[in-house]
């Protein structure tokens, strides 16, 4: 299967290495860049097939639109001339399937909201398709992008917050990630055995989390023994405005 990529920035980068990370044969990825050097230098490290002109992409089996809003006009203008029956899906926060469906009218296009961990094959992607999707378009789509991590189909007027929630909280789990190292270093944890510590902790508690059947919360209280110290700590948070401080973070995200 060819994948074609119409941009290779930040979110373009990472979904490309996290293809080629998978396994995908690079010379299967085709790969347009903008007017910077961006591109040749990511294809130095990855090695897939750097293509220059629109027509290039003809052979492709799905194409990926990842430039920021201001070029989506020029490229939706150029991918009018050229796509046959190839799924178009446009991770560019500025499209929607209406402003796609005015370069391309019927056409199975589609809206996606990755996040960074797609580079290590761990990210998670929202997803909104248009009607026209065939089964086996969707399949394309599905096997292409479940090669980064998880897919989920999201309706398109809940993608924006589908996106903050997960591309904007790997920035807030890093300042996490910090905080509760220094915590770690205060009480006298060396700095890199903190971070090692807590990053684990992280991924473990993430997959438990993941792995468990009923609320959340339960798992917190199967480890908060009476009078203990887990259960100080969470008081701790409370009284400090954890939660809230997380809530406050995702809708100022959002909101502005
Ligand atoms: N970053 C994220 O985590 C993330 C997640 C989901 C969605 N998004 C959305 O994805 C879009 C891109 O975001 P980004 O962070 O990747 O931005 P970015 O780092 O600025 O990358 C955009 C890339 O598009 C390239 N480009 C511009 N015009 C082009 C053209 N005509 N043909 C081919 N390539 C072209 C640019 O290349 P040159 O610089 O070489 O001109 C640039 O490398 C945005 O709309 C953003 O909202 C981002």
């Amino acid at each position: 299967m060819k994948v074609g990529f119409i941009g290779a920035g930040s979110i373009g980068g990472a979904m490309i290495k996290g293809l080629i990370n998978s396994g995908v044969d690079p010379e299967d990825v085709l790969v347009k860049g903008g007017h910077s050097n961006r591109a040749q230098e990511l294809q130095k490290e990855l090695q897939f097939n750097l293509i220059t002109n629109y027509d290039e992409l003809k052979v492709t089996d799905i194409i990926i639109v990842a430039v920021g809003s201001p070029a989506l006009d020029g490229v939706f203008s150029e991918l009018k001339k050229i796509v046959k029956d190839q799924p178009v899906v446009s991770v560019s926060g500025g499209s929607t399937i209406e402003f796609m469906h005015n370069y391309l009218p019927n056409y199975s296009v589609a809206l996606a909201i990755p996040n960074t961990p797609v580079s290590i094959g761990e990210g998670v992607t929202g997803i909104s398709y248009a009607e026209e999707f065939t089964q086996e378009q969707r399949d394309i789509v599905k096997s292409v992008f479940e090669k980064m991590g998880q897919l989920i189909e999201v309706p398109e007027s809940q993608l924006g917050i589908f996106g903050t929630v997960a591309g904007c909280s790997p920035a807030f789990i890093d300042v996490l990630i910090e905080a509760l190292s220094d915590a770690g270093v205060l009480n006298g944890l060396p700095r890199q055995l903190s971070y090692d510590a807590v990053i684990q902790m992280l991924i473990g508690s993430a997959k438990l989390a993941q792995q468990h059947n009923g609320h959340v919360a339960e798992l917190k209280d199967q480890v908060t023994s009476p009078g203990g110290s887990t259960i100080r700590g969470v008081a701790a948070l409370e009284e400090n405005g954890f939660r809230n401080a997380l809530i406050k973070a995702v809708d100022a995200a959002q909101n502005g």
